[in-house]
């Protein structure tokens, strides 16, 4: 990331920061709940340990993987070597989201989870480890194979399916192959187009309860502007924008269509 791009994205974070709402501007029963019993929810939970134990010993692993790139980091699928220590470091989900993502699954008794983007595998096992099955689509297959030898580590096998390959391919394969997502997590290929193009693809797929989680949203003007279309979709009726991910819903019981800015 550029200077000038670290500057911009701290600009929109102050301006995140003195926009967002907590619970006293939330009307909406189904926002605050979960805001209070979730979002706001920083109790130690047993299950992190494992999680965090593992990213503190890859974080000292000297181990080099040959990447192929296939996000938004490259355009030409190159391939070139990284650091699992560095990874671990700019790619993974920090605890405090794994953490969410473990409680959402946990208060939305998620059975299903589709993942796009398992990187080492940290918000894969979060997930897991809150008692979902996740299916999870990884397009360098080194970085799948270190992903599926963390999550054998973490005991977690059973409840991850893996997939190789570029989203582009895989997901309407994964999507015709697996039961109806509780939840759905895009975390790859940071484009306006393949953004919204992922979320037209779930949509048909996804049951009215369904969650559909959405990171870096303010990344870039590209993934504002593919934020931007996803909320102003007409089946979205609800979205809560949390700056680092975006929070969808799609329930027609929520008879008015609202966005909350919250602070998390
Ligand atoms: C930000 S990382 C995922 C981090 C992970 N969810 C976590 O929190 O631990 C994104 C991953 O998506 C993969 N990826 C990006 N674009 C892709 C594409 N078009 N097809 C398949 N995989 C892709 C990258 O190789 C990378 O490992």
């Amino acid at each position: 990331m550029s200077l000038q791009h670290q500057a911009a994205l701290a600009k929109k974070y102050i301006r995140y920061y003195f926009k967002s709402g907590n619970r006293h501007d939330v009307h909406s029963p189904f926002v605050y709940t979960l805001l209070d019993e979730v979002l706001n929810d920083r109790a130690f939970r047993p299950a992190y340990t494992p999680v965090e134990d593992l990213r503190k010993r890859l974080l000292s692993s000297d181990e080099v993987l040959q990447i192929t790139d296939l996000g938004a980091g490259s355009l030409t699928g190159a391939t070139n070597t990284r650091k699992v220590r560095d990874i671990v470091r700019h790619a993974a989900k920090p605890p405090k989201f794994g953490q969410l993502f473990y409680r959402l699954i946990q208060y939305f008794q998620a059975h299903q989870v589709l993942e796009l983007g398992t990187s080492m595998g940290f918000s894969t096992a979060y997930m897991a480890s809150a008692g979902a099955t996740v299916h999870t689509i990884e397009g360098c297959p080194n970085i799948a194979a270190a992903a599926g030898k963390n999550i054998a580590s973490l005991g977690l096998s059973g409840a991850v399916q893996q997939y190789i390959g570029n989203f582009d391919d895989e997901l309407p394969r994964v999507l015709n192959g697996m039961p109806a997502p509780d939840v759905v997590y895009i975390d790859g290929n940071h484009r306006e187009e393949p953004t919204v193009r992922y979320f037209l693809e779930c949509l048909p797929h996804v049951k009215a309860t369904s969650c559909l989680i959405f990171d870096d949203i303010h990344w870039t003007d590209g993934m504002e502007r593919a934020w931007e279309t996803i909320k102003a979709h007409p089946s979205v009726t609800l979205t809560i924008d949390l700056f680092f991910i975006g929070l969808v819903f799609v329930n027609p019981d929520f008879k008015v269509k609202q966005d909350f800015v919250l602070k998390f």
